[in-house]
């Protein structure tokens, strides 16, 4: 790695299928981001099993999720893409960082709070603990940015403290990261009835959800479906016109056109027919992407061959950071 390029590293957890929220709001964003910086993209499965996996489901949906980073463009010449369960020193620095985190500091995340809602069942201390192991992912690389959804900036936020206090006890040992949100105002896309709520790949009901590999019908459907209002004019009000706004974030996203000047386009058009031009913009994209994922998925070997050589190169850059930490603390 040259020293000149900052460090970039993003994640995503291959819990089920990538949905259009992870796509407007992080992937898309990733083939660009490699000719600026030394991009890290890791498939963060250990966070995954805070929920039970099925084996067989589990291994699909890494493999998946590989196959869709390539169809959107990363590179693995250019950038690092590993499994992180497949790199050791995450869970080892991990218990450090643990060691180095308050009880109350995990208590405040909204996130684990509303997880160990739905999750009333299972909530585990990796559910508890899970921001703490996006920090190791971070701060083993030294990065300098961390791009991430809107959803994900207090697990950020922390990550921040946790470098802040290790440099504090042991001088400079990791680079406090930024976060990074690509598109602030587009960046969270909501469910498709309940546009008060992210999009989530865990959703049970699907209707909220557009799926990275749902085909034209499915997106039409679910489009056509999704909860609006009733005054059938077209503007940008979250508080009041959740689901508009929504679809107006979703289609100034993938059009690339402000929301002010599709506000003016659309003045004249009906509910109707805005929701017929949403699907159809999301349909080219993700027609466009699914045929490089399935090519790409195809390709099993060279699939095992990009883990492989990641983890490999990921973990030359883990072993320093964590050969400092363990110095530092007479480990
Ligand atoms: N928690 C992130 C998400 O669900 C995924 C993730 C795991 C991550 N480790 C990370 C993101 C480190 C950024 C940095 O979206």
């Amino acid at each position: 790695m040259s020293l000149s390029k900052s460090i970039i590293f993003s994640a995503i957890q291959p819990s089920g299928q990538l949905t259009l929220g992870n796509y407007i709001g992080t992937i898309s964003h990733w083939m660009h981001m490699q000719d600026i910086y030394h991009c890290i993209y890791s498939i963060a499965d250990l966070h995954a099993i805070t929920v039970n996996q099925n084996k067989k489901l589990f291994r699909k949906n890494i493999f998946d999720t590989l196959a869709l980073y390539l169809a959107v463009g990363v590179n693995p010449k250019k950038s690092i893409i590993f499994l992180q369960s497949e790199v050791q020193e995450h869970c080892q620095l991990n218990w450090i960082l643990n060691c180095h985190t308050h009880f109350g500091e995990l208590m405040r995340m909204t996130q684990f709070k509303k997880k160990s809602k739905v999750n009333s069942s299972n909530i585990n201390i990796g559910l508890f603990n899970y921001p703490i192991l996006m920090a190791a992912d971070i701060l083993l690389y030294q990065s300098h940015k961390v791009l991430v959804g809107k959803d994900q900036m207090q697990h950020v936020e922390l990550v921040r403290d946790i470098a802040k206090r290790l440099n504090f006890l042991y001088g400079h040992i990791v680079t406090v990261p930024e976060v990074y949100i690509p598109n602030i105002n587009g960046a969270k896309i909501m469910a498709l009835l309940n546009p008060n709520n992210k999009m989530s790949k865990s959703d049970n009901n699907i209707n909220n959800v557009i799926f990275l590999l749902d085909n034209h019908e499915s997106i039409l459907k679910k489009i056509t479906r999704s909860v609006t209002d009733s005054d059938n004019k077209i503007f940008y009000d979250i508080k009041n016109k959740p689901g508009i706004s929504n679809l107006l974030n979703i289609y100034s996203s993938l059009t690339g056109i402000s929301i002010a000047v599709l506000e003016n386009m659309l003045m004249n058009t009906t509910y109707k027919h805005f929701k017929l031009l949403v699907a159809q913009s999301i349909s080219e994209k993700l027609l466009q992407l699914q045929e490089q994922f399935y090519y790409f998925k195809n390709k099993k070997n060279y699939l095992r061959d990009i883990l492989d050589f990641g983890a490999c190169v990921a973990k030359k850059q883990a072993k320093k950071t964590m050969k400092k930490i363990y110095n530092v603390l007479g480990l």
